[in-house]
């Protein structure tokens, strides 16, 4: 079973929902978010930024509105193609490709700053796609990773989940199959499948050399989506949601 096209195939169908479970307080989420880029990137100049595993652009958009020159890839084309009417609704310019994490298409050294949120637990090999991002970081760029702990394999995480995807086909009409339809296949080939934990981004960042390794845990982040996503979200999920940064020498 190739987990790569199976991961596909889940986002493609997923990409008509992903959006549904937005936040109540849009403009709050955004303040708080664009405040922690803004921390995290701590310049004003206009940089070059990948966004991979973009999706339907979450932080692709944040960052454009901020003014940066914004590529997003991802390896599901239905999702891409929601990335790209959020990004034409807001007017914004944003350059959005297909193609894997794993390996990317762009020359060493291309980008300031490489980030993604929340795309580890699904990949085979983070250590390849790791490598991959720090490739393509100029040197003295940074490498930015938002995650929480996603299919904790804990049975009272696993029976909140369960209920939350009965909760969501109730209120969403969401099919409660359809993510153990395809990640069961292939879960066992998912290195991080059930959550990863700051230790290891950190070890993950100094493997492939990023230096001034740091990782922040996103209390406030944690907190606002507890009071403001959707019930079936509250009921499945319960992430520690942390940021990891690193540089490239
Ligand atoms: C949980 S979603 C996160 C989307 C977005 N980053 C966000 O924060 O909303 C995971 C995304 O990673 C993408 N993805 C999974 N494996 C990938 C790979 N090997 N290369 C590129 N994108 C991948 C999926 O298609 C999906 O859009």
């Amino acid at each position: 079973m190739n987990a790569k096209s199976v991961v596909r195939s889940y986002w493609d169908g997923r990409s008509q929902t992903y959006s549904i479970d937005i936040y109540k307080s849009r403009s709050e989420a955004e303040h708080l978010w664009k405040t922690l880029l803004k921390n995290t990137i701590r310049t004003n100049r206009n940089l070059r930024i990948l966004d991979v595993g973009t999706g339907t652009g979450f932080l692709a958009l944040l960052l454009a509105e901020m003014g940066h020159n914004v590529t997003g890839i991802d390896i599901s084309r239905r999702m891409l193609e929601k990335s790209r009417q959020n990004a034409d609704a807001m007017r914004l310019s944003i350059e959005f490709m297909h193609g894997d994490a794993e390996k990317l298409p762009f020359e060493d050294g291309t980008f300031d700053i490489v980030v993604n949120r929340n795309i580890l637990w699904t990949l085979p090999d983070p250590l390849a796609a790791a490598c991959e991002w720090s490739r393509v970081v100029k040197s003295g760029g940074k490498l930015v990773l938002i995650d929480g702990t996603w299919n904790d394999s804990a049975t009272k995480m696993h029976l909140r989940r369960l209920l939350g995807r009965l909760v969501a086909f109730v209120t969403e009409r969401q099919n409660p199959m359809a993510f153990t339809s395809y990640y069961s296949k292939i879960k066992d080939q998912l290195p991080f499948f059930s959550g990863s934990n700051p230790d290891d981004v950190a070890n993950l960042f100094s493997e492939v050399g990023l230096t001034n390794v740091s990782v922040n845990r996103l209390e406030r982040l944690r907190e606002f989506e507890n009071k403001n996503r959707s019930i079936s979200y509250n009921i499945a999920n319960n992430p520690s949601l942390f940021m990891a940064l690193g540089e490239k020498w």
